[in-house]
């Protein structure tokens, strides 16, 4: 059970990447390029190449100033586009910084597929021996050095979420081409061994603690065992395929199975997205959502009904919040980058999640690496090294790390897993006590709290001093 409970939440942060695919929301203009790279960076005998997208915008540029700063987005999992219309912080301190802009995309994710429409064939599992975080970085390291061809250019690193770990990593093994970085909500330490299994979760049930009031999580909680003892029979699969207008009724112990995963995706998601401002980024959302959600069970319900109900609307907040949803439908894999991410956790981004039942609103779920493992094989022949990032990168010892930034928002779940301490006076961290997942690499708005003001303006201040000393 361990490994689905991490495959919701690990999913959810897609679900950010994947929605906010949406192209409605064209913020930001850039021209797309390509760029070269060899498909195995780490090997003298194959010398096969694929080209890798990347977003370029000029305009800025101070045509007169050979030391132009370079920003540089690492690209996460997904679309890279999905990252520059998301990313308004950048766009705000290019302006000042008269900077270029670049926002790569990451191998195998976007268009940026080495084997085309076969990179994912399972059929062909060869195809993702070149998936890794290292050839990533070598991709990036490339692009850099042929972009700044007279090193001249100082290059600060952008990234949010894995994108922000991305950013972290990529300052620690090429200090020599990234002057400094921001990693935001960039979770490097929620790996075996160095993080509670159970943070995640119970970061997530303080967020909707502190929402509306203490019913909220007595509410969900007891859902848990009435979705059971209702799904135990016929009639109550079709009461809950009735109250969540399920497009495909409960059929079988394994469709409530992915009921329950889908909800209790939801909640992970709408714990990362609870913004102070409405948003489209996972799905239209009023604003601090998670609010509005805990409004719908600010009564403590008895009856099964009653519960069944409530829980229902509260649902509906972030699956219907525009009522135009005709039924709800839960099947959310099937495209390509959900598959991608689904790779890496199964080759070096093994995090494990757990719930220890009573300290949550989740269910009680272990987390069991020799299950998770033999899925991974599996589906993909594939034996995840649960210890591989820890000891390329460093794990807690982050005593030689310099000029990173680490934001971390606290009502972030992934806050659990980031580096909020920091190990030298030139590595800086940012507690947002009221940032969700990476709202300080967002846009700025009249609705954000002082906090992420504050913290932009120091991130400005940090990445100003890197260019200027550089
Ligand atoms: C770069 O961004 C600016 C501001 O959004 C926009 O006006 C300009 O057209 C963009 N340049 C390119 C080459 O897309
Ligand atoms: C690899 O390099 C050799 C020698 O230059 C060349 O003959 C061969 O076609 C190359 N293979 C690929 C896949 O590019
Ligand atoms: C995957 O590859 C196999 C073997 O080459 C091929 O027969 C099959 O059609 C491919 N599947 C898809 C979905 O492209
Ligand atoms: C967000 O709020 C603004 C202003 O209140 C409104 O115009 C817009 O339609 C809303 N967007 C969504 C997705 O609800
Ligand atoms: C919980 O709900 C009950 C009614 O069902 C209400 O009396 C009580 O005040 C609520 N608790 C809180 C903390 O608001
Ligand atoms: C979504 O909301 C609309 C309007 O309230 C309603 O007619 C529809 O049934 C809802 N869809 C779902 C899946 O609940
Ligand atoms: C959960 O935590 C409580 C209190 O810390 C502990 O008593 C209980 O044994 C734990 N349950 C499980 C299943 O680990």
């Amino acid at each position: 059970m361990g490994e689905l409970v991490m495959r919701a939440a690990l999913s959810a942060v897609l679900g950010i990447l994947l929605i906010t695919g949406c192209k409605s929301d064209q913020r930001f203009k850039y021209e797309i390029k390509e760029f070269q790279v060899p498909l195995d960076h780490f090997s003298f005998l194959i010398n096969a190449t694929f080209n890798i997208r990347y977003l370029y915008n000029d305009s800025f540029v101070d045509k007169s100033n050979a030391r132009t700063p370079i920003f540089f987005y690492t690209g996460n999992e997904g679309d890279i586009e999905l990252f520059a219309q998301n990313t308004g912080f950048l766009w705000e301190q290019v302006e000042k910084q008269r900077a270029l802009v670049i926002f790569a995309e990451h191998r195998y994710y976007g268009k940026s597929l080495p084997f085309g429409s076969s990179t994912f064939n399972t059929s062909m599992p060869e195809h993702l021996a070149y998936f890794t975080v290292e050839q990533t970085l070598e991709d990036y390291a490339m692009l850099i050095t042929y972009l700044r061809s007279d090193r001249q250019m100082p290059v600060v690193a952008f990234g949010g979420s894995y994108g922000g770990m991305l950013a972290a990593w990529f300052r620690m093994k090429y200090p020599h081409l990234v002057t400094g970085a921001l990693a935001a909500s960039a979770p490097i330490l929620q790996f075996p061994g160095i993080t509670d299994c159970d943070i995640f979760y119970r970061i997530v049930t303080s967020v909707f603690e502190n929402a509306y009031n203490a019913n909220c999580t007595v509410n969900i909680a007891k859902s848990w065992k009435l979705f059971e003892t209702l799904g135990g029979n016929d009639a109550g699969k079709k009461q809950i395929s009735d109250a969540f207008h399920l497009c495909s009724p409960i059929k079988s112990d394994v469709d409530l199975k992915k009921f329950l995963d889908y909800i209790e995706e939801v909640y992970s998601n709408l714990a990362m997205v609870n913004y102070p401002y409405n948003s489209s980024f996972l799905a239209p959302l009023p604003a601090y959502p998670v609010r509005q959600v805990c409004y719908y069970l600010k009564d403590l319900h008895t009856g099964d009904g009653d519960l069944l109900h409530a829980m229902s609307s509260a649902l509906a907040v972030y699956t219907n919040y525009t009522g135009s949803s005709k039924c709800l439908d839960i099947s959310s894999n099937s495209n390509a980058d959900e598959a991608g991410w689904n790779v890496q956790t199964c080759n070096q981004m093994v995090m494990p999640f757990c719930s220890n039942g009573t300290e949550t609103m989740f269910r009680s779920s272990a987390w069991n690496f020799k299950d998770f493992a033999d899925k991974c094989y599996k589906n993909y022949r594939l034996t995840p090294k649960p210890y591989d990032i820890i000891l390329r990168y460093g794990g807690r010892n982050l005593e030689a790390v310099t000029n990173i930034i680490f934001s971390n928002g606290l009502l972030d779940p992934w806050s659990g897993g980031g580096v909020l301490q920091s190990p030298n006076d030139k590595v800086f961290v940012i507690i947002l006590p009221e940032g969700a997942h990476h709202l300080d690499l967002r846009h700025s708005d009249p609705a954000d709290p002082p906090s992420v003001r504050d913290a932009r303006e120091k991130e400005a201040e940090i990445i100003a001093r890197w260019i200027q000393e550089f």
